[in-house]
């Protein structure tokens, strides 16, 4: 098991390239079930998470070939032959429940493994299920696993009134419903980039879909979908998480590709701890405005609020601001299991409930961490940069499933960082 090693130093300077989008890539590569042509992704990112859905794909008959060192992943699902999501794989990345919808649309039945719970909380899959059998699929739960079937003229369009907003529900709906026969419509629907991402690949496919980025999508069915080549968008998350290297450390960085518009409440929540954030062709370029970042108060929201999925990394940098801050967990229960691993870092944070309160200190020290998760391992990181002396993090498997390449990408910047491997 592998560890990296950050010893905290001086100022960042230079660019960092940010890749295509995790969760973009791991909701547009169940779509190729949705076709017998050929989809190509481009701006893959090359990451773990991205070989599990592929091996998932895999297991379902579908062929995915990765190419260009695994920027591009050209999939095709001709010949389909398998129906059943094994728990083997869905439990390794909960994202596997994406290829429900799109199976139901296109065979009319699916067998998929209950993701069951996982560190950042109980994450339930009930209003995928219910956005299904609004489409007219019967369901069975047997043994952990959903069993689904269409109708006998196939799925049908629906209303979808999500109770509250789930990006993974919203997805899974829009993907069965661009086969079903007649009009859904998707109320209270997520309007996250990868939302929109996912849209657009529908529409260069064949899908008639309108009101993606907003809260009501409307799906006509057609008949079927072509092939595509479409292209990742860029990882807003990878994107907030660099940007707040330079205010952590200091100095000045590039984020190659990086867009505002991807971040907007992020960006407006960092100029106020005192950010510079200047767009350009190149991307985004981050450094303090003057002087040291001072504490502010962040409550998570779905987009286009600030993104649960930055909230430990927004952590890291509040811990040696100036002042107290509060951060507010409102998507996820049970994620700031990144703020013990801080405070053995020196911070001085108190959580209660869905609250972290947060004081800034001087600096923080160096010690042996453990990541919990994808994030927490890489806000571990970024506090590192500043601490004094040497940083460890610890299962750092973690971070592969969502970072290509943190380590390049921070050292080409100047940062100390290196990956060790451990006895054990
Ligand atoms: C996606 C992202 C994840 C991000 C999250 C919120 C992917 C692969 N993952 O996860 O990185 O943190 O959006 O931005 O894109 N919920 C239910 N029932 C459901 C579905 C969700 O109760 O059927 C709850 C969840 O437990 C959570 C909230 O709804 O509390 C939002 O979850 P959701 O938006 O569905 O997250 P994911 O799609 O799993």
């Amino acid at each position: 098991m592998d560890s990296i090693i950050v010893t905290g130093g001086g100022p960042l300077s230079g660019t960092i390239p940010i890749a295509g989008a995790k969760n973009a890539c791991l909701t547009l590569m169940p779509a190729t079930l949705l076709s017998d042509e050929p989809l190509t992704l481009t701006n893959a990112p090359r990451l773990s998470d991205i070989r599990t859905m592929s091996q998932l794909l895999g297991s379902l008959g579908a062929e995915v070939s990765s190419l260009s060192d695994g920027l591009v992943l050209a999939m095709s699902s001709h010949d389909l032959n398998g129906e059943r999501a094994d728990y083997d794989i869905v439990r390794k990345m909960r994202a596997s429940i994406l290829v429900l919808g799109p199976l139901l649309a296109r065979q009319g039945r699916a067998v998929v493994s209950l993701p069951g719970g996982c560190a950042i909380g109980a994450r339930p899959v009930d209003l995928h299920l219910k956005a299904l059998e609004a489409m007219g699929a019967e369901l069975e739960l047997r043994d952990g696993y959903v069993h689904a079937k269409a109708p006998s003229g196939g799925l049908h369009g629906g209303i979808v009134d999500f109770p509250f907003v789930s990006v993974g529900a919203t997805e899974n709906a829009l993907m069965a419903a661009t086969l079903a026969r007649g009009t859904t419509v998707l109320k209270n629907a997520a309007q996250e980039p990868e939302i929109v991402d996912l849209v657009h690949c529908l529409q260069a496919m064949g899908a008639q879909i309108s009101g993606e980025g907003t809260d009501t999508i409307e799906i006509q069915g057609v008949d079927r979908l072509h092939g595509a080549t479409h292209r990742v968008v860029t990882d807003r998350i990878e994107l907030g998480t660099y940007m707040l290297a330079p205010l952590v450390a200091g100095g000045e960085v590039t984020l190659g590709g990086g867009r505002r518009n991807l971040l907007d409440a992020f960006c407006t929540k960092i100029e106020e701890a005192g950010a510079e954030v200047t767009e350009s062709d190149a991307g985004l370029t981050v450094k303090r405005a003057n002087g040291p970042m001072q504490a502010v108060d962040v409550e998570t929201q779905p987009f286009p609020g600030f993104p649960t999925d930055l909230q430990a990394q927004m952590m890291a940098l509040l811990c040696t601001a100036q002042g107290t801050s509060v951060l507010e967990e409102k998507i996820f229960e049970n994620r700031f299991m990144h703020a013990p691993e801080l405070i053995r870092m020196g911070a001085e944070i108190d959580v209660h409930g869905g609250h972290a309160t947060v004081t800034g200190v001087d600096k923080l020290k160096g010690a042996p961490v453990m990541a919990t998760d994808l994030r927490a391992s890489v806000s571990l990181i970024l506090a590192g940069l500043a601490a004094q002396g040497e940083t460890r993090v610890g299962r750092v498997y973690h971070l592969d499933r969502g970072y290509e390449h943190v380590v390049a990408k921070l050292r080409g910047v100047g940062a100390n960082i290196e990956r060790v491997k451990e006895d054990g």
